[in-house]
């Protein structure tokens, strides 16, 4: 079952065509596997689907998959991105209006519901629905129909509704803000999508496609990163997913050297020390300490060696501790090589720099 999915996942991407990446990497992490098999089957069935993931975490490109690998795939894709589009618009862009239905609605417009017969409608960042609109789509849910504004019938329409969200739409019920009615019809089958932070195994098969692929896109040639950087991503807190994550190699293709990522990732390192708490879970603080000591001495130490100019003998006299300790810190704690940080103008793949 998984195989065929991937399988067919690159070739659907592709002919879709219009969002890059044109394929989606599922990686090999346990998390990655789950989705894998869920969306095998759940894609032929005819039913709602609610896709949940933090921001970059690839909603999008998932609720085009499901689009591509169902019954319907020859029909139309209709995305709305809900905050996108104002308030007081959002329901004529739905739902379409007739001719006088308000000041300036010279002609009849169908609206994105009606556009998605036969085929998918994607309903991007669902909680931003307002009250009133949300009945509305409880009723298109419950029985396939819905009205124009300013139309006397109500008109049916055979469509699949997928729904992302970055929200705990639980909480939104809680604070009145979202129908936990429209809830149960949204969420038949749900997909959560894991943070990059839950599938870091899954990061060097997402480096090597990016790289490939943006080598590719502007016929560049930079080289596999070296496994001292490789460590570094995998221990990263990538609050924005997989999207920071491309956006980086991206950087590193075009512009050709590995500082340019060790120099980002030190940049943002006070997101790196963001505590990762599970609250879905028993919480282990002796863990989370132990996390946040190391963590703590990998920033001393990364300081300390730029404030030497990456001399690490002379760093490590500067923190009292043995050159070989020193070295073992800096391994262990996957920070960039001295020859990433001293030498701009080298590739990649070049001999280190000696101290
Ligand atoms: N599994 C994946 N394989 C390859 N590329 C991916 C994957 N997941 C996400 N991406 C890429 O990461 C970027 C972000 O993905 P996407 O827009 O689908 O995220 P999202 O969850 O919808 O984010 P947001 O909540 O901000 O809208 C896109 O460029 C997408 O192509
Ligand atoms: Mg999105």
């Amino acid at each position: 079952m998984a195989t065929t999915v991937t399988n067919s996942v690159s070739s659907l991407v592709q002919s879709l065509g219009e969002i890059p990446p044109d394929a989606v990497i599922f990686g090999r992490s346990e998390a990655m596997h789950a989705v894998r098999e869920r969306l095998g089957k759940l894609a032929s069935a005819n039913v709602p689907v609610l896709i949940e993931g933090e921001s970059g975490t690839g909603k999008d490109i998932i609720a085009r998959l499901i689009h591509g690998l169902s019954p319907w795939k020859s029909g139309p894709y209709v995305k709305v991105n809900c905050p996108a589009i104002p308030g007081t618009l959002l329901e004529s862009e739905l739902f379409g209006y007739e001719k006088g239905a308000f000041t300036g609605a010279v002609g009849s417009k169908p609206g994105r519901v009606e556009l998605a017969h036969r085929g998918t409608l994607f309903l991007d960042e669902i909680s931003e629905l307002d009250l009133s609109l949300q009945s509305k789509l409880l009723q298109l849910l419950q029985d396939g129909q819905f009205c124009r504004i300013g139309a006397q019938e109500d008109k049916k329409v055979e469509v699949r509704v997928v729904c992302a969200t970055n929200r705990k739409l639980e909480v939104e019920i809680e604070s009145g803000s979202f129908r936990q009615d429209l809830f149960y019809r949204i969420n038949v089958v749900n997909l959560h999508l894991p943070a990059l932070r839950e599938r870091r195994s899954d990061i060097p098969d997402l480096v090597e496609y990016f790289l490939e692929y943006y080598n590719r896109k502007y016929n560049c040639k930079a080289r596999s990163l070296s496994l001292e950087l490789m460590t570094t991503l995998q221990k990263y807190h990538w609050p924005g997913n997989i999207r920071e994550l491309e956006n980086l190699i991206k950087r590193y293709v075009i512009l050709g050297t590995e500082d340019v990522i060790s120099g980002d990732l030190v940049a943002r390192e006070p997101e790196y020390f963001n505590p990762d708490i599970n609250f879905d879970g028993p919480i282990s603080l002796k863990k989370l300490t132990k996390q946040a000591v190391r963590e703590l001495e990998r920033k001393i130490i990364l300081r300390v060696l730029q404030a030497n100019h990456w001399n690490r003998k002379q760093a490590a006299r500067a923190l009292n501790i043995s050159y070989r300790a020193l070295l073992y810190k800096i391994r262990d704690a996957g920070l960039p090589s001295n020859r990433a940080a001293r030498r701009p103008e080298a590739g990649p793949n070049q001999p280190a720099a000696a101290d």
